[in-house]
């Protein structure tokens, strides 16, 4: 089995390196193959928006690292990508990375990624200041179809404090040993979401929603405390069959209605171009 490591922070050796690092050492020791890779070793360009990637299936049209790296993730069998948590968030590099995934997410039926196991890390620095940075990381994971087998949240500020943090770094370890081992079972905290077992929820109509996973519920009181029961968990936005669907109904068709209105778009925008 072969296992990649996707670092996202800039600091070498820093907190996010150190827990990868350990994830891949739990995994080389089940006779796992590792190698790992740091994002900001690459250069990793601005999507440009042009849709060639869906719409033709073809790769992406812009020359830079980010080809690299999903064509790194392909040839591996399972993912460890470790973030920190900038202004929160996951580390803008991430999202740059997300941007250019669409071909990947999905490009003429192709999902390359799909079902293959993967572990995420967050690293942040104060209790309380996480943020969106665990959404973020499950979003990239989930998008591209992979089985997320937990998600690490590791609270660390200084560059390698991490390793006084022994829960943290035996967590790391064992998820290494249970990727290759073939454990496929969530096993971090189960969060609100019982999808993306993440903690964030919007209110909607009275109703409750996961923005990752699109799925709806209502508040409950049961032993006194409250709670979420979302309607049909299994039935969300990440499912090969609605991520197609997504695709067929939202995406594909919107190609030959823009075509249809270009002219008079260019028209209307003539009023811009003169400002
Ligand atoms: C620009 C910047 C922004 C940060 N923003 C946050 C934040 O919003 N919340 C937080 O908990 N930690 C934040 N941190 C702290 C880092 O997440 C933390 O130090 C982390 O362990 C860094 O991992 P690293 O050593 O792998 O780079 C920030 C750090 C930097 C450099």
């Amino acid at each position: 089995m072969r296992v990649l490591g996707i670092v996202g922070s800039f600091r070498k050796f820093g907190n996010t390196e150190i827990l990868v690092r350990e994830t891949l050492l739990g995994a080389k020791s089940q006779g796992a193959e590792v190698s790992i890779l740091r994002l900001t070793d690459y250069t990793i360009k601005p999507c440009t928006g042009c849709m060639r990637c869906v719409f033709k299936g073809s790769k992406c049209h812009i020359e830079d690292g980010a080809e690299k790296i999903f064509s790194m993730m392909v040839d591996h069998d399972a993912l460890v990508i470790g973030v920190p948590d900038y202004i929160l968030g996951a580390s803008g590099i991430l999202k740059m990375l997300s941007d250019r995934s669409m071909g990947y997410m999905y490009s003429k039926g192709t999902r390359e990624l799909a079902g293959k196991p993967a572990v995420g890390i967050v690293t942040f620095g104060v209790k309380g200041w996480e943020g969106l940075s665990r959404p973020m990381l499950s979003i990239f994971l989930l998008s591209l179809g992979y089985r997320v087998i937990d998600i690490v949240m590791a609270n660390a500020q200084g560059p390698g404090e991490i390793v006084f943090n022994e829960d943290i770094l035996t967590r790391c370890y064992e998820n290494g040993v249970r990727i290759v081992r073939g454990d496929r079972e969530y096993r971090g905290e189960p969060g609100i979401c019982p999808v993306c077992h993440n903690n964030i929820v919007e209110i909607v109509d009275l109703k409750v929603r996961c923005p990752v996973c699109e799925i709806e519920g209502c508040m409950v009181v049961e032993d006194g405390r409250l709670k979420v029961k979302f309607n049909n968990p299994e039935n969300n936005r990440w499912t090969e069959e609605n991520i197609k669907k997504h695709y067929e109904v939202n995406v594909i068709p919107s190609g030959d209605r823009f075509l249809s209105l270009r002219e008079e778009i260019k028209e209307r925008v003539k009023k811009y171009r003169e400002l």
